[in-house]
């Protein structure tokens, strides 16, 4: 059983990374941590308690910060929704959250634990970095970190750049330059998981009290990733990281050296991938290069069978 933190910024796709998390066996879900990012911290802090009451878990939630490390924040609310999760009316929240600050609850849980813990960080990476800074000695409990974020060649938030890699880059490169083993699930491959309109269809016959929420959801974050990025469906980058600890033959992965452009003039946030090999620098992190997407849409339609039933 993986024990494992979820860092996110709910979000659709956080949203079934979040349902993934909770609903396997494989996975013991030791907190929620949230993060400002594809909405303000308020916003994805509150989603994430909704979604939960959603789906009846009482996951410890924790908020983070509301701004990046250095930067200003920037939001996504042509992908996301002015609510972060646009599409559908979620319960309003009667979980309750910890009362602690992020970086509080990863630190704490991270000392107090016997066994090490995976980060699964799938927003900007604020909380991690700022953890690290504050307790480095966190970094022996922690088994590995495998985020969703950067590409190898891709990019969605500027020509050069990934959202949750672009939103703070400071953050970003402390948590590649840390030495713990990285997974970087990025748009290379999270882009080819893809729900297509047919499969949303059938999320919606399913029926269930959570597949029918879920559907109007992807169907809004379809509609987005058609008419900005020409993707006939909803990528769904987050949970992949999931379904990656669940079963690693989901992605194949190289082992590579990626540098975080935090300078550039067009291409902040940039992760710079050493494919080659050109810098003679050791690799730092596991690079996802493809992805097995019949293996993740069966999880993940699994999940929201088992979600239902509850
Ligand atoms: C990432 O950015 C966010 O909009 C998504 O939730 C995902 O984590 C994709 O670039
Ligand atoms: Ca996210």
């Amino acid at each position: 059983m993986k024990r494992i933190i979820l860092d996110c910024d709910p979000g659709h796709d956080d949203m079934i990374a979040i349902m993934l998390a909770t609903s396997s066996p494989e996975i013991e879900l030791l907190g929620i941590t949230t993060v400002a990012g594809n909405q303000t911290g308020e916003k994805t802090f509150k989603n994430a308690l909704r979604i939960l009451t959603l789906i009846g878990e009482d996951t410890p939630v924790s908020r983070g910060f509301d701004k990046p490390m250095v930067r200003e924040l920037t939001v996504a609310p042509r992908i996301h929704g002015v609510s972060g999760l646009d599409g559908a009316n979620l319960p309003e929240a009667t979980v309750k959250d910890t009362g602690k600050h992020a970086t509080d609850f990863i630190i704490e849980t991270l000392l107090a634990s016997d066994e090490p813990v995976t980060l699964v960080p799938t927003g900007p990476l604020t909380n991690v970095a700022f953890s690290l800074l504050k307790k480095p000695s966190i970094k022996e409990k922690i088994e590995e970190i495998v985020l969703m974020g950067g590409a190898i060649y891709d990019s969605n938030i500027t020509p050069a750049s990934e959202f949750n890699i672009y939103v703070d880059p400071e953050a970003a490169s402390i948590v590649f330059n840390s030495g713990i083993p990285i997974t970087m699930v990025g748009l290379d491959v999270t882009n080819k998981a893809v729900f297509t309109f047919e499969d949303i269809e059938k999320i919606g016959k399913m029926g269930g009290h959570v597949s029918s929420v879920v559907a109007p959801l992807l169907e809004f974050f379809a509609k987005a990733n058609l008419e900005i990025f020409g993707i006939e469906g909803a990528p769904l980058h987050d949970p992949l990281t999931v379904a990656y600890l669940i079963d690693r033959d989901v992605l194949e992965t190289r082992s590579l050296r990626v540098d975080i452009e935090t300078m550039g003039e067009y291409t902040s946030g940039r992760t710079v991938v050493d494919v080659y090999g050109v810098t003679g620098k050791e690799a730092n992190a596991s690079v996802a290069t493809n992805v097995n997407v019949e293996k993740f849409k069966t999880m993940i339609f699994d999940a929201l069978e088992r979600l239902d039933k509850r």
